[in-house]
């Protein structure tokens, strides 16, 4: 009996919420644990948009070890935002909630081709020179993340990806 007891306060206690539930909104789930605050720069989320944000760090999760959770009140992601959130957290998962209930999850996909949202690493790069040449990266690997330059064929790490956020 006693044993039982202890089972079910252990279970109870394994299950503890760390981060509270949310009425409407976004929650970013399964991101690399350490990676939520890059998802946030990622997102242009400064805190002074006046929402809610709750960010869950190095949480425990039966899938990944740890993860980092990001929970935005009254935001609904667009399909660019999810695509860019990709770059740092490939295996994320995208909730969205509408009265406390979760109405669509979507698992991020990096694009083939990634325009506009970094730089390429060479200066010499005809992307770099002022002209209006709009960079753009063929992802050649997911994960360890891997991007080619169009113009130039430099490559690009999650690292240099990171650097610029
Ligand atoms: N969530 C939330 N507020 C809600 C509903 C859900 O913050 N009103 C959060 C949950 O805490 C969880 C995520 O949204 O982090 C996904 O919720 P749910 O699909 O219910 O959880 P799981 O089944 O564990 O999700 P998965 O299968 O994707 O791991
Ligand atoms: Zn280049």
């Amino acid at each position: 009996m006693l044993l039982l007891f202890s089972c079910v306060v252990f279970g109870l206690v394994g299950r503890v919420l760390r981060v509270s539930k949310i009425h409407d909104g976004t929650v970013i789930d399964h991101i690399c644990g350490g990676y939520g605050l890059e998802v946030v720069k990622i997102l242009g989320i400064t805190g002074r948009e006046g929402r809610v944000l709750t960010i869950g760090v190095n949480v425990p999760s039966r899938r990944f070890g740890v993860k980092d959770v990001l929970k935005v009140e009254g935001r609904v992601l667009n399909a660019s935002e999810v695509n860019r959130i990709a770059l740092v957290a490939p295996h994320a998962t995208i909730n969205i909630i509408r009265d406390f209930r979760v109405v669509e999850k979507l698992v991020v996909k990096l694009p083939r081709v990634i325009e506009g949202l970094v730089r390429c690493v060479n200066p010499a790069c005809v992307s770099n020179s002022g002209e209006p040449v709009v960079a753009r990266f063929y992802v050649e690997c997911e994960e360890p993340l891997l991007l080619k330059c169009h113009y130039c064929g430099s490559l690009l790490e999650r690292a240099d990806v990171l650097r610029q956020l």
